[in-house]
């Protein structure tokens, strides 16, 4: 079965926030003082999590991203991870992590089944890494790379550029995962609500690369989702770019969210209700489940209007959506 949208948009692809809970609190992400967290009662048990995946998987649904927040600050996400590897028509089960608790959680987090990490690394820069974490040591993250490498766990990072703050950091992170075999991605920053920040778009960070080295497109693949990607070829590595701002691919989505709190989000810019959450805790059938999915889905709206520096931003918390 296909979960067809009215543009003709075919989705194949679900990203669970976890928690809204992380050990960060990112500039681009968190405010400073924190945000009120989701309360436990109102989040997502695992058996929930797995009863929705099992009805969007009977809907076409292939591929799940773990995240948050950061979803290694649930407990034992590693039963999680198992139990979604193990439902019928899921083929892949990755996570988007911060790193920092992988040197411990990497091994437990291979032999639960997961063999893909997104990483977020904006900077090597200790102190800066220190000031955008809001206060974390950039050391454990970059154990926790190691240990993911030599336990064969296929990486990439994901770099968000902001102006005036983090702009020094692109070569040193091309030089990094030049090194380890490691595909790097660029995402343009996107201002949930408020416009805390200026985003580097895509383009200046090529403009920049290339003054440097030759940045050679590769044909996109459905694989490669939104990214645009790159072959730097005195690095002999990829290089990708999410421009959700400045080169919108709301064309080709395939993707859905739900939050911590099992509401399914057709789009990031778009607030819609009612929680699948809530419809399960009210005891509906998957039938029902099923068809507010696909009600849902068939009402996805054609896209966001957000700029660089204008237009509307997007609705909501990001840690709560999963990003
Ligand atoms: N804009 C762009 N990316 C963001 N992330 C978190 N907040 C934002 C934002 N406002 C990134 C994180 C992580 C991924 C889940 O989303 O750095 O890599
Ligand atoms: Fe946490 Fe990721 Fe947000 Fe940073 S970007 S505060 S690591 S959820």
């Amino acid at each position: 079965m296909n979960l067809l949208d009215s543009f003709g948009r075919k989705h194949t692809y679900l990203r669970i926030s976890v928690t809204d809970r992380c050990n960060f609190r990112c500039v681009y992400c968190l405010p400073e003082h924190g945000v009120k967290w989701t309360s436990k009662s109102d989040i997502l048990s695992y058996e929930e999590i797995a009863h929705i995946v099992h009805v969007f998987a009977q809907l076409g649904i292939q591929k799940l991203r773990l995240t948050g927040g950061e979803p290694t600050m649930r407990a034992d996400i590693c039963t999680l991870v198992a139990s979604l590897c193990q439902i019928q028509g899921v083929r892949e089960v990755n996570m988007t992590t911060n790193g920092y608790t992988l040197p411990k959680m990497a091994q437990p987090l291979y032999d639960a089944g997961l063999r893909k990490l997104n990483i977020s690394l904006d900077t090597l820069d200790k102190e800066l890494f220190h000031k955008m974490s809001r206060g974390f040591s950039i050391g454990p993250v970059l154990d926790g790379i190691e240990k993911a490498l030599s336990l064969g766990f296929v990486l990439k990072i994901n770099a968000v550029m902001l102006k005036g703050i983090n702009e020094q950091s692109i070569l040193p992170l091309l030089d990094f995962c030049a090194l380890r075999n490691i595909e790097l991605r660029f995402i343009e920053y996107m201002p949930f609500d408020v416009r805390w920040h200026q985003c580097v778009t895509s383009t200046e960070i090529q403009t920049y690369i290339s003054k440097r080295y030759t940045l050679s497109p590769l044909s996109s693949d459905s694989l490669s989702g939104p990214s645009q990607t790159y072959w730097v070829s005195e690095k002999k590595m990829k290089v990708g770019f999410i421009s959700p701002l400045s080169n919108r691919f709301c064309s080709s989505c395939n993707r859905l969210r739900l939050s911590c709190k099992g509401e399914l989000r057709t789009c990031l810019a778009h607030e819609e209700a009612p929680s699948l959450g809530a419809l399960l805790r009210n005891n509906a059938t998957d039938r029902e489940i099923k068809y507010q999915i696909q009600k849902q889905v068939l009402g996805k709206k054609e896209g966001h209007f957000c700029e660089v520096e204008s237009g509307t931003p997007f609705q909501g918390v990001m840690t709560q959506i999963g990003g």
